[in-house]
């Protein structure tokens, strides 16, 4: 900590960090051809589940701060995937549910902020390539919740 100066979040190395983490083991998976137990897809929507809660928390700290309802909606978003993973930590029963209508929305309003990012129409400091790894992220987990129903 503290010993390499950059503009990031040290939240977003980590989340960068353990999207890798996350990948690796998947594919080590794959090419042990282990099958995907109940208890890891569990995981993997419980992983997910937490990047979109760190997705809207970056957003939020990337808008300009004239941007408050955006930053509203934004901190919404974070508090939501909060109550998920609270609340379905310890029981799964509806988390498929409630996290793919959650993301749906999230990714929605993921694409409306890269579309009004690329055409100028808000302000931040957040790159257009960065809105669009969201933006794939939150398809990614949708088409894994959907597989999972
Ligand atoms: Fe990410």
């Amino acid at each position: 900590m503290c010993q390499l100066y950059t503009t990031n979040y040290p939240l977003l190395i980590t989340h960068i960090l353990n999207e890798a983490k996350m990948y690796f083991e998947l594919l080590s998976k794959l090419e042990r051809r282990e099958p995907f137990s109940k208890e890891y897809l569990y995981e993997q929507e419980l992983f997910w589940n937490n990047i979109m809660k760190e997705h809207a928390e970056f957003i939020r700290g990337l808008l300009d701060p004239s941007e408050t309802k955006l930053m509203m909606t934004a901190d919404e978003f974070a508090e939501k995937y909060e109550m998920i993973l609270k609340k379905y930590a310890k029981n799964p029963y509806d988390l498929q549910r409630i996290s793919l209508k959650e993301t749906i929305n999230f990714r929605d309003f993921k694409i409306a902020g890269e579309e009004e990012i690329l055409n100028c129409n808000i302000k931040s400091i957040i790159i257009p390539l960065l809105s669009d790894h969201v933006v794939r992220e939150a398809n990614h987990f949708i088409r894994l919740l959907k597989n999972l129903s």
